[in-house]
């Protein structure tokens, strides 16, 4: 698996110390009062799960599952919203998080969603942001790293479904993605 990197972006200490940071700024910046902390599945499971042991408040968990990326390196578009049920946000400060923020189509419909839905107040983090226009109007309130226009795996983040348990953030090799073929 490793063997499929070409180069590692964003290795596993930087990740941690910046993780405790964010950690620190969301307990700072958060009203009183327990909070809502949403996960979208799967990319953001490993970034939450350490993300969320730092922060000594109160706070329950609720994950979704979103669908926006179909297999392909590029974004399709589309958020479809994959649960039969959605958490009940009404009236709650919420804290959204995401693996990545690229075209900024699924954050923005998952935080309009919630808005919908009657949360009192939704704010957003996610472990990377791609340096790049967004094709939603949307910011993250929390940005762990900002990255280039490329495609990276690791540290939640997967290639078909792969490379989600590596400890860091990297670009997979091009004959890696060229090898796998059409999505
Ligand atoms: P957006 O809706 O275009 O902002 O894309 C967000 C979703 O696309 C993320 O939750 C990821 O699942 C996926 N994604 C975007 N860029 C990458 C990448 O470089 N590697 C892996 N997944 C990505
Ligand atoms: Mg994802």
């Amino acid at each position: 698996m490793q063997g499929d990197i070409q180069r590692v972006l964003i290795d596993e200490g930087v990740i941690s110390r910046r993780v405790s940071r964010m950690a620190e700024e969301v307990q700072a910046d958060f009203p009183e009062g327990p909070l809502l902390v949403i996960v979208l599945l799967k990319g953001a499971m490993v970034f939450a799960s350490d993300l969320l042991r730092r922060i000594a408040r109160p706070l329950e968990i609720e994950c979704l599952n979103v669908a926006s990326y179909h297999g392909a390196t590029e974004s399709c578009g589309r958020v479809d919203f994959l649960d039969r049920t959605f958490p009940r946000v009404a009236g709650r400060s919420v804290l959204l998080l995401d693996d990545i923020l690229d075209t900024g189509r699924t954050l923005h419909a998952v935080a309009a969603r919630l808005r919908d839905e009657g949360a009192k107040e939704v704010r957003t983090g996610v472990l990377l942001a791609k340096d790049k226009a967004r094709e939603a109007d949307v910011r993250a309130t929390y940005v762990g790293f900002e990255v280039g226009d490329e495609f990276v795996v690791g540290y939640g983040l997967d290639f078909r479904g792969r490379y989600r348990n590596l400890p860091f953030v990297g670009v997979l090799k091009p004959e890696v993605v060229e090898r796998a073929g059409p999505p």
